[in-house]
């Protein structure tokens, strides 16, 4: 494991190991499979930057599941509707489902305060929303977040699926921008 690891023009240091990430995972699928005892759930995993934890956190889900993959596009719509985020590959059926959102990281808050409602739309039995990371301090957008695994201050990190500029997402750990 690298002291400093460059990715583009950036330097980062290590933050998370992998044994803790993966520890934090395990103790989230149990709570999981706690709370949704005799249900069956429906994961929907937001890509690209979930992939790694939804499939570590699904590895350890034990009640009958679902999980599908979907992926936020965001485009600018008429200046009074602003920015307009449409979900592509939400194809399943939400319905008096109990949804869980898998997400990578909540930032502002901006992207999942803007898909919730075509979820609620669907008028789903219930939903909540896993991430793996939250940055209170940057979220401006308020979410209701049900499960977290980690609270951490307002840094950029990278890796376990989160990348910076298309670049980082294979480190199986988690770094952190390095101060200057
Ligand atoms: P939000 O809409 O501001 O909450 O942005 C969330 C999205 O921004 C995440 O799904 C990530 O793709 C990206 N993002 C926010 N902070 C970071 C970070 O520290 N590292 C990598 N990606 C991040
Ligand atoms: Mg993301």
């Amino acid at each position: 494991m690298p002291d400093i690891l460059q990715v583009h023009d950036k330097y980062f240091v290590p933050y998370l190991s992998q044994e803790e990430i993966i520890e934090k995972v395990k103790a989230l699928a149990y709570q999981i499979n706690h709370d949704y005892k005799g249900k069956r759930p429906l994961f929907i995993s937001i890509l690209n930057g979930s992939f790694i934890f939804s499939a570590d956190l699904f590895k350890f889900i034990t009640v009958e599941a679902e999980i599908c993959f979907i992926k936020l596009a965001s485009y600018k719509g008429t200046r009074s509707s602003g920015q307009i985020i449409t979900a592509i590959g939400l194809d399943t059926d939400l319905t008096g489902r109990d949804i869980i959102i898998v997400e990578d990281i909540i930032d502002t808050g901006k992207t999942i305060n803007q898909f919730l409602p075509q979820v609620f739309n669907q008028q789903p039995a219930s939903l909540k929303i896993a991430v793996l990371l939250h940055k209170p301090e940057a979220t401006v957008f308020p979410v209701k977040i049900d499960y977290t695994c980690f609270t951490i201050p307002d840094k950029f990190v990278v890796g376990y699926g989160l990348d910076y500029n298309g670049l980082g997402r294979n480190l199986a750990q988690l770094y952190q921008l390095k101060e200057d």
